[in-house]
């Protein structure tokens, strides 16, 4: 095999020949005007198809997420998320820096925390206390290895906060995953939360972008947040069209990743020294080397050697994500490879 097997992350996908068309074709405008017809459509149709009023195109997950969580608080309220959480550990603590939001990390079960485990953190009118504001979940799960947060937990989550006049969030970078792998739609997920991001960079295969879905309002103040935040972009319905592509043709064969992270997951709980961590529910695999069997380091490296390349994810545990660039055949290659591994 001479080309890597990038098994990283879902964000190292380049995009397909036909998606290039479609940025060079795009029709574009200045977006920070409101002129670029194809960003105005992208919104209006992820708008449209999360039974939401508006949405607002910006360049990452992470500015999704934080544009949003700073049209839903004032500096020094309180935001209630699991403590695995992406907006926890990997956003650079972006929502304490530049928004003055104080987090309230719960252990969940794999990424889920249910309303028993909220319900006791929301706090009484205190004057000494920040204000419990925001309920922020995320589905898929990344490090809980891609597991779906489950809809009924969802929608309870969603009566508890408006029973206490709390807003949810849900990171839903890999929203579309969860819904290829469930059936159930973006609007049923989009119905149990006030905002929700999803990227199209990630399984989507867009190089650039991510979305924030909402009421008018809120995404108004997300607008003025994005500009805060150095995020307005001019001529980039070049991106939109790309989005536009992905929405189109890459969305429904999220299914083959799911099926190509499921075999993986077969194989390595098949070998000795690794051990699956979590179920494989739909396109991340994580999983433990037994340490006397192999090092970390020695592990990646022997794989990079192999041309197959994964990232390290805790102690003595790797994660390996399947996506467009990775096919059938290239999952049969790994399965040989981690075969032949010889323990270091
Ligand atoms: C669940 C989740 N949310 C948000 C992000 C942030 O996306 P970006 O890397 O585009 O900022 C990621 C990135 O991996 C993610 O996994």
């Amino acid at each position: 095999m001479s080309k890597f097997v990038d098994l990283r992350s879902d964000t190292v996908t380049r995009p397909v020949p036909e998606m290039r068309k479609a940025i060079a074709e795009a029709e574009v405008g200045d977006d920070v005007f409101g002129d670029d017809p194809t960003v105005n459509a992208l919104e209006a149709r992820v708008a449209g198809e999360f039974g939401r009023e508006a949405a607002l195109f910006v360049p990452s997950g992470t500015m999704a997420n934080q544009v949003a969580l700073a049209a839903l608080t004032q500096p020094g309220d309180e935001v209630i998320l699991d403590r695995q959480s992406h907006i926890f550990n990997y956003e650079v603590a972006a929502a304490s820096a530049i928004s003055g939001i104080q987090f309230n990390a719960l252990d969940g079960d794999r990424g889920v925390i249910t309303t028993r485990d909220i319900a006791p953190c929301i706090r009484e009118p205190n004057v000494h206390c920040p204000e419990t504001r925001v309920i922020s979940l995320e589905n898929t799960h990344n490090r809980a290895g891609g597991r779906i947060f489950p809809l009924e937990e969802m929608i309870s989550i969603k009566a508890l906060a408006d029973r206490h006049h709390l807003k949810v969030h849900l990171d839903g970078a890999r929203i579309a995953n969860a819904s290829v792998a469930t059936g159930i739609s973006f609007a049923a997920y989009a119905s149990c939360a006030d905002t929700v991001s999803m990227c199209f960079s990630k399984g989507l295969g867009a190089p650039i972008g991510s979305i924030v879905v909402s009421d008018h309002e809120t995404i108004e103040r997300a607008r003025k947040k994005r500009k805060m935040f150095g995020g307005g972009m001019r001529q980039v319905g070049i991106l939109a069209a790309a989005a536009n592509y992905s929405l189109d043709h890459h969305v429904g064969r999220l299914r083959d990743d799911h099926e190509n992270a499921a075999r993986l997951g077969e194989i390595i709980s098949s070998i000795d020294g690794m051990t699956l961590l979590y179920p494989v529910e739909t396109n991340i695999v994580v999983f433990r080397l037994d340490e006397r069997a192999y090092t970390l380091d020695g592990f990646l490296s022997s794989l990079k050697e192999h041309r197959v390349l994964a990232v390290p994810f805790g102690p003595r545990t790797v994660r390996m994500v399947t996506h467009l660039d990775v096919g059938a055949d290239d999952i049969s290659y790994v399965e040989s490879v981690l075969r032949d591994l010889k323990p270091n």
